[in-house]
């Protein structure tokens, strides 16, 4: 779906020629360094800075020039880093924006019966709907970031970094939401910098280093490989096994 990617800012590559696929229906977990430019390649992926080579296509749909409104109506969905709620709304509204900005509504389908669907996949956030976004608590924000996010009902789910910030236990309970959520058969694109906990979700892995691709392998194979985490990701084998750990409890 990507070939060849170059993208950076002002005039500055950050990614040097990224091939990047993920398969209908499959999970991909990119992971590697502060810095690597896994949000620049998401980033270019949603159409919010442009390409300055290569080519990126959605399905069978070429979007290399799309802007990102385009990209959002042939399904994508993306759930920044930061700033991924409107904090003064409530999260009701945060939802219900999701819902406005539902680019093919099917015939028929009612917001209130939409709402149920996710509030079932996100019951932990059914008792906050009048709270406003930006009094709940990190792991309660990010999960409506993420039900605002599916309120869209996408094709492709794009998450960056959606464990940042939250607890061991918040972001377990987030992971299993995203593995719940992967049942629905969308497609999911994500960055983690829990390793072990992003690729637990995951068919495949991609290592990004310094704005390339270093390796691809699947999930299972990478989470096991202890070797590259203590090369690419600065971790030592202790904290490896400690996310391991985290995840088992
Ligand atoms: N808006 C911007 N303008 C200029 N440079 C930027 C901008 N955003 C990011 N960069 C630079 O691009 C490089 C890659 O940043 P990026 O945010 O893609 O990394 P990342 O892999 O997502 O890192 P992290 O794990 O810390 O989120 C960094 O050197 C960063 O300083
Ligand atoms: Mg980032």
């Amino acid at each position: 779906m990507v070939r060849g990617l170059k993208a950076g800012y002002g005039g500055k590559h950050i990614l040097h020629g990224v091939d990047l696929d993920v398969a209908a229906g499959g999970a991909l977990t990119i992971v590697g360094p502060n810095g690597s430019g896994k949000s620049t390649l998401l980033k270019a992926i949603v159409g919010l800075i442009p390409a300055m080579e290569g080519s990126i296509q959605l399905g069978s749909t070429m979007v290399t020039h799309s802007d990102a409104p385009a990209r959002m109506r042939l399904g994508l969905a993306y759930v920044p880093q930061e700033a991924n709620v409107f904090r003064n709304m409530s999260v009701y509204e945060n939802l219900r924006l999701g819902w406005e900005f539902h680019p093919i509504r099917r015939t028929g389908l009612q917001l209130s019966s939409k709402l149920d669907e996710i509030l079932a996949l996100f019951p932990e956030i059914l008792p906050h709907l009048k709270t406003s976004a930006g009094l709940l608590s990190g792991g309660q924000r990010q999960m409506v970031a993420v039900a605002s996010a599916m309120m869209l009902e996408p094709g492709l789910l794009v998450l960056d970094e959606p464990s940042a910030g939250l607890s061991p236990r918040n972001a377990g309970l987030l992971f299993e939401i995203i593995r719940r959520i992967r049942q629905t058969g969308l497609t999911l694109l994500m960055i983690e910098q829990n390793v072990q906990l992003g690729l637990s979700v995951a068919d495949q892995g991609l290592v990004l280093v310094m704005g390339r691709v270093r390796h691809v392998a699947p999930a299972a194979e990478l989470a096991a490989d202890d070797t590259l985490a203590e090369i690419f990701l600065g971790l030592d084998r202790e904290s490896v096994q400690a996310q391991a750990l985290d995840l088992n409890t």
